[in-house]
């Protein structure tokens, strides 16, 4: 199976970008984001304790069930058998998936999961260690970055599109404290694999950006 790798902070754009290159190529997209959102919103509905890595790792019970299924090629999220996807995306939600992403238990109970996605398809996979840790021997490696305020932009125009109620300068501070979590904490910090491409696209329309990386994988795969 071919398999490419996308990494990068929050909102570079990583999830519409690969999931258009997905397309283009005929591959499934993955979006790996969702996953550790869904472990916890789950956290947080059991009443975890946020701050308590055992308390966390104690939410991963047998009878969890996260489940990918792809509905008209779009990529859906369900915990337990509910459909997930929109109440993932909210800012309490954000915070909730980058604490947990920082439990070696929630890392360990996910990689499994990823890797037998991997092996079964041709995909576009995006996350934030996907060529470091998941997929070492990816085809193609990205690392996609933009500048915190310009990522902050697209996440808030996002977020008023959904009808969410936010104002920029939280959307901004979420963002700056969630990149310092990410690559400060212990287990795969946010960082480029050696051999990936990096890719800027602060002030890009989306349009380039999709089209800048579908020239970079077809170059390289
Ligand atoms: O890409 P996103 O904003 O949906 O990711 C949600 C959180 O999950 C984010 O704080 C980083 C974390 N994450 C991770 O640690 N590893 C991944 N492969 C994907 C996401």
């Amino acid at each position: 199976m071919i398999n490419i790798a996308i990494d990068g902070p929050a909102g570079a754009g990583k999830s519409t970008i690969s999931k258009a290159a997905a397309k283009e190529l005929g591959f499934i997209y993955i979006d790996t984001g969702a996953l550790y959102r869904t472990v916890g919103l789950n956290a947080m509905r059991k009443g975890a304790d946020l701050e308590n890595d055992e308390s966390i790792a104690s939410t991963l019970t047998n009878d969890l069930s996260l489940e990918l299924r792809f509905v008209d090629g779009e990529q859906r999220m369900f915990l337990n058998g509910e459909d997930v996807s929109l109440a993932i995306r909210t800012p309490e939600a954000s915070m909730a998936a980058s604490r947990v992403s920082a439990v070696p238990a929630v890392r360990e109970y996910l990689f499994d999961l990823q890797k037998k996605l991997a092996k079964e398809n041709n995909c576009v996979m995006d996350g934030r260690d996907i060529g470091t840790v998941v997929l070492p021997d990816a085809k193609v490696k990205i690392f996609l970055t933009a500048s915190p305020e310009s990522r902050a932009k697209r996440r808030y125009d996002e977020l008023i599109q959904k009808g969410m109620d936010v104002k920029y300068e939280d959307v901004l501070n979420d963002m700056k404290q969630r990149d310092y979590n990410d690559s400060h904490r212990a287990v795969a910090p946010l960082k480029p694999a050696a051999d990936a491409i990096l890719l800027d696209t602060s002030g890009f329309e989306l349009e380039r950006s999709v089209a800048l990386i579908i020239k970079t994988i077809k170059e390289n795969i």
